[in-house]
Parts: structure tokens; C-alpha cells; sequence
């Protein structure tokens, strides 16, 4: 028996030498090892031994499993350290190659443009304020003066949602009015609400039918035209420059009185006359106005001893300036590349 013990133990040797990796060792394991394998067998004799042999035969057998699975553990120890290593060479790391780039995310253009605008003003003590999109009639025309067959809605043409009470909204101004109402009549006010505005226009290079405005309104007592052009000099002397000068022309919006359109001097020419100002040397970037009477009245404040004034800017007019863009559809279209383009605004890279 002993012999044939050993004969296993060595046939079980010669077959562990051949072994190079963990899954031929596993099978050896299995061949061996395994309940139907030669050593489980090998217990089968126990029955036919008398009580001594079967003492003597239980000791070698114990040997022999001792021994073989510690041949296996060691073997296994040592393909197990091989593979490692293996691995490790394989995967090892080259410090001296250049890093792949990871660039960072931004804020579309327009946005950036948005939040330096909004920076300022709250840095003016405005508050940054919402409104919905979709608008009832009633705000975004009716109590801005604007009533029903009024020809200026002709130039507000914009999209319906059932019937023709709510819409989406033309401009940015009904917030203003939503602003006053909060208000009751009672207390100052410093808004800008920059946000989508909508209108059934053709897209092309200067049209959208998404845009987007900000909006601003200022309501106190005592309120001049002067501190309007103040507070817009201040805004694009901070967007543009400090050379920029701004101009008010007069102009004809219901819900302020007087209204004006304000145009700025021309930031690539100085003035002087060239393609961005189309050689006027001027350049018009916004609406603005004092608050109308009927519109203060109507959302509650008494025009008697309330004032203020109102502007609108476009936001894409203003991006499409500032970044010598020449098509609006750029701000949409999401083309990474237009973006990538502008890596000195808005970003970090
Ligand atoms: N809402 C006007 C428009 O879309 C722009 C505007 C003009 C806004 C004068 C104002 C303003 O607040 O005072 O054409």
C-alpha cells in the first residue's frame, strides 16, 4: 500500500512540475484531488483491513494528503506570485508619456454673457427675478398698455396656447408688472429678469423665435431719465469698456413715456465708423424708458408718488457684439466648437 502511496505521491509530482499557470493546476487538482480521485479511492481499502492496518494505512494516508496538498499550496502560491508579476509588467507605467487632456465643462456663451450681466447689477443692489414663459394676455400685454387690436402687438405676433389668453411670452416685460403687483403699491423695487422670450419669427442670422432678454426695472420716488442713463452707462461701460459712451434717442414704447433707444459708441471703432456700427459709429443695444403712468396705475402704484424706469436689452444682440459673433443661431445649435471658441469667457481652461 505504502508503495502505491508513493507511486501517486510521485506520478502527482511529475504532473505538478509540468503545470505553467493556475487554471492547469486546477485541473491536476481536480484529477487528483477531487471525491472520485485516486486518494479519496484510496480510503475505499479501509473496510478491508483489520483494526492495526487500518491504523497504520489512516496515518500514511494522512501523509500523503498532507503532503500532496501542501505541494499544491505551494505550487499554487508561486503561479499565483507569477501572474502577478506578469500583470504588474504588463500594466507598468509610463511617466514620461504626456497626459490625455481632460477638458473642463463651461457655461454656453450666451449664459456667460447673461451671469456678467447679472453680476453687475446685483452688485447695484438689483435682485435677480424668474417669470414663466408661458404668460397670460393680461401681463404681457394688457397691463403694459398694450390693449387688445393695439397695432403694436402686430410686431409681438407670438405663440398661442389655447385660445388666445396664454401665450408665450413676447418679452421679458410682463415680469415687470408681475414685480409691481408683489410689490402692492408699497415698496420700492430693483429687478432685472433675464430670460427666454418667444415670437413668430423666420430664423435667419438675426432672428430667432427664441430669444432671450433681460429685462430691468427700477421703481422708487423721484426717478429720472438721468439716473436710467447712469445705470446703463455704469452696465456697458463694465460690458464694453470704460471709452463706451451711451446715447438715448428718443422712441416710442406703450408702457414707459418718455422711451428711448439707447445705443452705445462703437467698441471696434471708437466712433469713428466701421462694419459693426455700419459706419454710424454708433450702436443700439437696447429699449428703456421711464415707467407709464397707466402702467404704475394699473399694477398698483400711484403715479403721483412712485416713479421709475425700465429697460430691455437683447441678450444675443449683446453676446453676438461682445464676441464678434455674426449669426444668433450660433447660441443654439450646440456646436461644441462655437463655444470652444470663446475659451476666454466663462470658463476656466
Ligand atoms: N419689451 C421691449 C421689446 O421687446 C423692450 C423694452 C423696451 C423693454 C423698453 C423695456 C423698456 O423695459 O422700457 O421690444
Amino acid at each position: 500500500m505504502k508503495e502505491k502511496m508513493d507511486l501517486l505521491l510521485n506520478e502527482i509530482k511529475e504532473k505538478l512540475n509540468k503545470v505553467t499557470d493556475l487554471k492547469q493546476l486546477d485541473e491536476v487538482r481536480i484529477k487528483y484531488l477531487s471525491k472520485k480521485g485516486p486518494i479519496n479511492e484510496l480510503t475505499n481499502h479501509l473496510k478491508d483491513l483489520s483494526q492495526d492496518e487500518k491504523r497504520n494505512f489512516g496515518m500514511l494516508l494522512n501523509n500523503l494528503k498532507t503532503s500532496v496538498s501542501n505541494l499544491f499550496d505551494d505550487l499554487k502560491e508561486k503561479l499565483e506570485m507569477k501572474e502577478l508579476n506578469k500583470k504588474l509588467e504588463n500594466e507598468k507605467i509610463d511617466i514620461t508619456l504626456p497626459a490625455f487632456k481632460i477638458s473642463n465643462g463651461k457655461p454656453n456663451i450666451l449664459e456667460a454673457l447673461v451671469e456678467e450681466v447679472e453680476d453687475i447689477l446685483i452688485s447695484m443692489g438689483y435682485d435677480v427675478v424668474d417669470g414663466p414663459e408661458i404668460e397670460e394676455d393680461k401681463y404681457n400685454f394688457e397691463m403694459l398698455n398694450i390693449p387688445k387690436g393695439h397695432p403694436a402687438r402686430d410686431a409681438q405676433d407670438t405663440f398661442y396656447i389655447e385660445g388666445e389668453e396664454l401665450l408665450l411670452r413676447s418679452q421679458t416685460s410682463p415680469v415687470q408688472v408681475r414685480e409691481m403687483l408683489k410689490g402692492k403699491g408699497e415698496k420700492p423695487i430693483r429687478m432685472i429678469c433675464p430670460g427666454k422670450t418667444y415670437r413668430r419669427d423666420d430664423d435667419d442670422a438675426t432672428h430667432s423665435h427664441q430669444f432671450m432678454q433681460i429685462e430691468g426695472l427700477l421703481i422708487d420716488k423721484n426717478i429720472s431719465l438721468s439716473d436710467l442713463k447712469g445705470t446703463i452707462d455704469i452696465i456697458v461701460k463694465k460690458l464694453f469698456g470704460e471709452k463706451i459712451e451711451t446715447r438715448f434717442r428718443p422712441s416710442y414704447y406703450q408702457f414707459t413715456e418718455p422711451s428711448v433707444e439707447v445705443d452705445i459708441s462703437c467698441f471696434n471703432c471708437d466712433g469713428k465708423g466701421c462694419n459693426v456700427c455700419k459706419h454710424t459709429g454708433w450702436i443700439t443695444i437696447a429699449g428703456a424708458g421711464l415707467v407709464h403712468p397707466n402702467v404704475l396705475k394699473m399694477s398698483g402704484y400711484d403715479p403721483n408718488v412712485w416713479s421709475g424706469f425700465a429697460f430691455g436689452f437683447g441678450a444675443e444682440r449683446m453676446a453676438m457684439l461682445k464676441y464678434d459673433i455674426d449669426d444668433c443661431r450660433t447660441f443654439y445649435n450646440n456646436d461644441l466648437r462655437a463655444n470652444q471658441n470663446f475659451d476666454r469667457i466663462g470658463g476656466d481652461e
